[in-house]
């Protein structure tokens, strides 16, 4: 067993990239995937509050660096994984968490810019970041990369309709890169969670017309916070899940199970 940690959530010395990490779901992985021994990039547009957090992992032993970078501009996603091969060595995590929706409404009234923009930072984004990093994992001999769809991607909805196909997409895009990089030690699976408390939600959970209903419709009776995804997270990136590719996973406190009969 000598030189192989036996316990098989470590992620001791792996190099992860968490995109949208200043805050919310993203932070919550960075922040346990660091406390498992992973080295972290901190990424998001704004660099100062990538900067706070990596500085805050440090502090807690952890190992971080900032590296800014707006998921939706290709040239800035290949300086995310140019700096992060110099600084650290190379890439063995990837979690494409970062996400837009700019148009709340019915499909009918969405704008070609609307779409574009939801359809650019959320899955051509992800695959930009997948052909970037997964050369980089395989010359490592293989790694996992975890993209965040949501339960909104599972079904239909009248209010965020551009945003569930862009979080549809996303669960068929690790499908057919599970298929394509399986072969070079590569896993890709999703994460769909519901609803979660944080900025990008606000609106619906802030809301007692929206969270109410919601809550009595999970069987769990809440809401998530960003530290229920952050589990699963850890469980597809190390050897845990180390023989589980293209798959999603659903957390959402059972309101996806429950028929309503
Ligand atoms: N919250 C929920 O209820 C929920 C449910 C299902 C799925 N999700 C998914 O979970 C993921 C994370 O959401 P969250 O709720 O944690 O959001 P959040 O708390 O608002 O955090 C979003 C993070 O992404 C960064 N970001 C935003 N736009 C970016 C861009 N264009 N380029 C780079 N970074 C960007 C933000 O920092 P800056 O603004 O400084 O760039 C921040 O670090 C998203 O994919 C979302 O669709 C969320």
């Amino acid at each position: 067993m000598r030189g192989m940690s036996d316990d098989l959530f470590d992620l001791a010395g792996k190099v992860a990239i968490v995109t949208g990490s200043s805050r919310g779901i993203g932070r919550a992985i960075a922040t346990r995937y660091a406390q498992r021994g992973a080295r972290v990039v901190i990424s998001s547009r704004d660099a100062a509050s990538c900067e706070t957090v990596a500085q805050e992992l440090r502090g807690a032993g952890g190992d971080a660096v900032a590296i800014a970078a707006h998921v939706g501009k290709r040239v800035q996603l290949e300086a995310l994984v140019a700096q992060t091969v110099a600084h650290f060595g190379g890439i063995d995590i990837l979690v494409a968490n970062a996400a837009v929706n700019p148009y709340y409404g019915p499909l009918a009234g969405i704008t070609d810019d609307a779409w574009d923009r939801i359809m650019n930072s959320n899955v051509r984004s992800t695959l930009w970041l997948a052909n970037l990093a997964f050369p980089r994992m395989a010359e490592r001999g293989g790694g996992a990369a975890l993209f965040l769809s949501s339960i909104a991607g599972l079904s239909g909805t009248n209010v965020i309709g551009a945003y569930a196909v862009s979080k549809t997409a996303l669960i068929g895009l690790a499908r057919s890169l599970a298929v394509e990089w399986g072969p070079h030690g590569i896993r890709v699976n999703c994460i769909a969670p519901g609803i979660v408390k944080t900025d990008f939600a606000r609106a619906l959970w802030d809301n007692p017309e929206i969270a109410e209903p919601t809550i009595r419709r999970t069987a769990l009776r809440r809401l998530a916070d960003p530290d229920d995804i952050a589990g699963a997270a850890i469980y597809l990136a190390a050897r845990a899940g180390a023989f589980v590719t293209g798959q999603t996973i659903v957390i959402d406190g059972g309101v996806t199970i429950d028929t309503g009969m």
